[in-house]
């Protein structure tokens, strides 16, 4: 647990300003966007050496329990051994290269791995067992010592990591400050509500580039501005030199920018409010007040609706805290959850890639449903949320990710025309650069 010098468990997240990197003035080669030579540098300087998710901790509870991943050409396969470590290792027989485990989640039967193809096995740990008709075998070959490879693995956040370079720096110290800020949030305690996975016709730095700003939000997603302040000055931008990024943007009322719409305002907030007791049409003609509001109930009401609020500050309990990890992870924290969103490297194509969403709900305890603002749904917590894999459009992410998914198919076609040269970036774009600035730093180490 954090705590502070007199031993009391941290409230809020410190919202300071971190100081503004130096950023690069050089354009983006759009053809990086498809261009096969670049793609392969990517995946051997940044995808094989920087930490990657492969599920959540709460995916096991008994040994053999098991997750795989789909990443780039790579399948990961993490399950937990006989002495209760999860463990990530390549999943690919020894033999001759068969994949080892075909589903998604399971459990090993008999705590074994057995290949599909000549029934090679090892057990949950990753050790060989047996090898059909071993004395054929000739003993230079060793096969007895053929163990699974293993990944190193790691953990923080209630998520299981892995990182295919053996030298890279430990986990906990490529997330700073972000897992420091973090830890105020009952991580640990996450449920999935909400995994879906499509399967984009788009670059997986499209995805990165769009939720490191802001400045789309009034125009791709006008509902927000009834919901959240849109506006960048009203916003905070931070990078952080792990590469690492923030915003902080206030909700639970609409922008300062926004004039009446207050049928609006009320069809998007009026249950959250209703159900932290207040009554949306008391608020009309004063909707700027409904910030302050929400984070006054919220602290009245929040113990006996099963919130604990403890060690959120008045501003968590209203405003969109959201950080984009290097290379490809964006993690946007809400008062009651985390929308988080991922773009995966497809196996074979660099116009194409697996864009994942989930939704991590943390309250409330005891109770099987609860109401999300974020989705404007009521959500069942009681049973685990299947995951949905698709084609872009095949199954919503919510009214503003399913914008977002729209706009990167429309771009990447676009991005190769001929009447396009560079990007010309506005000042609350600079976490877009700092990103491009970081995968060049990547891609140009040893
Ligand atoms: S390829 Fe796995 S046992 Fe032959
Ligand atoms: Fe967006």
């Amino acid at each position: 647990m954090i705590t502070t010098e007199n031993a009391k468990p941290r409230v809020g997240i410190d919202p300071a300003k971190a100081p503004d990197p130096v950023l690069s003035d050089r354009p983006f080669d759009p053809s990086h966007y498809w261009d096969k030579d670049f793609w392969k540098q990517e995946w051997d300087k940044v995808w094989t050496r920087t930490w990657q998710i492969a599920a959540m901790t709460n995916q096991f509870k008994n040994p053999g329990d098991f997750v795989t991943l789909e990443f780039g050409h790579e399948v990961i396969l993490a399950i937990m051994g006989t002495d209760g470590e999860i463990r990530c290792f390549y999943n690919v027989c020894q033999h001759r290269g068969m994949m080892l485990v075909t589903e998604e989640v399971g459990s090993a039967p008999s705590k074994r791995l057995t290949c599909p193809y000549h029934a090679w096995s090892w057990d949950v740990n990753g050790i060989l067992k047996t090898v059909p008709d071993e004395p054929n075998f000739d003993k230079s070959l060793n096969c007895r010592d053929k163990h699974l490879v293993p990944i190193r693995t790691e953990f923080w956040g209630g998520f299981v990591w892995f990182n295919m370079d053996n030298n890279c720096q430990p986990l906990r110290e490529s997330l700073e400050p972000v897992a420091d800020h973090l830890d105020v949030y009952p991580m640990e305690e996450m449920v999935r509500t909400l995994w879906v996975t499509i399967e984009g016709d788009f670059n997986w730095k499209l995805v990165q580039d769009n939720f490191n700003e802001s400045y789309h939000v009034f125009h791709a997603h006008p509902q927000l501005k009834y919901v959240a302040e849109f506006a960048y000055r009203y916003s905070q931008f931070d990078m952080y030199p792990s590469g690492h990024a923030r915003m902080l943007m206030p909700g639970g009322a609409p922008s300062r920018t926004v004039k009446g719409g207050e049928d609006e305002i009320i069809r998007q907030l009026g249950e959250h409010m209703q159900f932290w007791g207040l009554n949306p049409d008391d608020f009309r003609g004063r909707m700027h007040e409904l910030r302050e509001a929400l984070q006054r109930q919220k602290r009245l009401l929040g113990a006996e609706k099963g919130y604990d609020y403890s060690r959120f500050d008045d501003s968590m309990l209203t405003d969109n805290w959201h950080y984009t990890l290097f290379p490809n992870l964006s993690l946007s924290l809400k008062p009651d959850g985390n929308i988080w969103l991922r773009a995966r490297p497809h196996p074979t194509d660099p116009e194409k890639c697996y864009f994942d969403m989930w939704y991590l709900n943390w309250f409330p305890k005891g109770q099987e449903r609860y109401y999300s603002p974020t989705l404007r749904d009521w959500v069942d917590m009681a049973t685990p949320a299947p995951h949905q894999i698709g084609k872009a459009g095949d199954y919503s992410m919510g009214p503003t990710i399913d914008q977002d998914v729209a706009i990167w198919g429309a771009q990447q076609k676009a991005l190769h025309s001929r009447g396009y040269k560079m990007e010309i970036l506005a000042g609350q774009e600079a976490r877009v650069r700092y990103f491009h600035d970081n995968l060049e730093k990547w891609i140009n180490r040893p």
